[in-house]
């Protein structure tokens, strides 16, 4: 018997697509809110015996992981003999070290909650920085679906002669990646993050690639201070306006404006998370990502 997806509110065009190349039925399920604030999560549809997905990109988490996890645990009860969990943005993933005293590491937990609650997880590009694989705080099965071949693909047919910029170390896995599929150089940032708004980054020596456009590729980009202070060296050293590329567009309060109004040429990014801006499209990979995990045969 087919699988079945089901979508979380917002995620449905994920869904559909899911559904239409994997070849899974979709369910439906409703998800509210009582009015003193709790949620309300019904599934519907015959799920007993079958293997479940469940399609939830997790910006904004705090909104979202409780029905989330009831969602999986109603799924469950109604028979379903797995329950996965496509989230193109992983949250939680930036907390992963003790900053400060009194703090404590919100990825391991909310990783920890989640591995209660699905047996499977595939996700585009999580934030690995201080921890290196998702093994180490997730002890279920993951797939990590890499956004470098379609960012390439789309930097190839629509920017002239690029040359790629990571704002910071960790941004090197990914450009890197990037500018090997496209064939064009690139540059590698050092950043310093002073508060949740302002970073310093310091700048090698652009001036020589002043004939190029530079192309910004971050994998999430939330207040946008990072763009920004990256584009202000750059247009200082006498470089062309940049396009900026967010794999995961989380943009907080008016960061989108922030960013065009301080002089980004184009402002793309992947559709992990629903934003105007969404031009890189991941559906496919992310099917090809949920192949892999889903015991369709066992
Ligand atoms: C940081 O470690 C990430 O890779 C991004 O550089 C960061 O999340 C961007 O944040 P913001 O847009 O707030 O500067």
């Amino acid at each position: 018997m087919n699988a079945v997806v089901i979508a979380m509110p917002g995620n449905e065009r994920l869904a559909d697509t899911l559904a239409a190349q994997l070849a899974m039925d979709r369910i439906a399920a409703t998800v509210r809110r009582f009015p003193d604030g709790e949620s309300h999560v019904r599934v519907e549809g015959l799920i007993h015996g079958r293997h479940a997905l469940i399609a939830c990109t997790l910006d904004r988490p705090d909104d979202k992981l409780v029905q989330l996890m009831l969602l999986a645990c109603a799924v469950r009860e109604a028979g379903a003999r797995s329950v996965g969990l496509v989230a193109p943005y992983l949250a939680y993933m930036r907390q992963d070290a003790r900053f400060a005293p009194g703090e404590t590491i919100s990825a391991q937990h909310i990783s920890a909650w989640i591995s209660r609650h699905v047996d499977w997880l595939v996700t585009v590009d999580p934030h690995l920085h201080r921890i290196a694989d998702l093994s180490h705080v997730y002890s279920i099965a993951t797939h990590v679906v890499r956004a470098a071949e379609s960012v390439a693909g789309w930097v190839q047919s629509q920017v002239r002669q690029p040359l790629l910029v990571g704002p910071d170390e960790e941004s090197a896995q990914w450009v890197s990646d990037v500018a090997r599929h496209v064939n064009a150089p690139f540059v590698v940032l050092a950043k310093t993050r002073r508060s949740d708004h302002v970073v310093e980054v310091s700048v090698p020596d652009v001036e020589r690639w002043r004939s190029h456009t530079p192309v910004l590729i971050d994998d999430i980009v939330s207040t946008a201070g990072t763009m920004m202070e990256t584009m202000g060296h750059l247009r200082r050293a006498g470089l062309a306006a940049p396009v900026c590329v967010a794999v995961h567009a989380v943009f907080a309060h008016s960061a989108f404006d922030q960013l065009l109004a301080a002089g980004a040429a184009d402002v793309v990014s992947c559709d992990t998370i629903q934003h105007p801006s969404n031009r890189i499209a991941l559906a496919p990979a992310i099917a090809a990502g949920v192949r892999k995990l889903l015991p369709v045969n066992g």
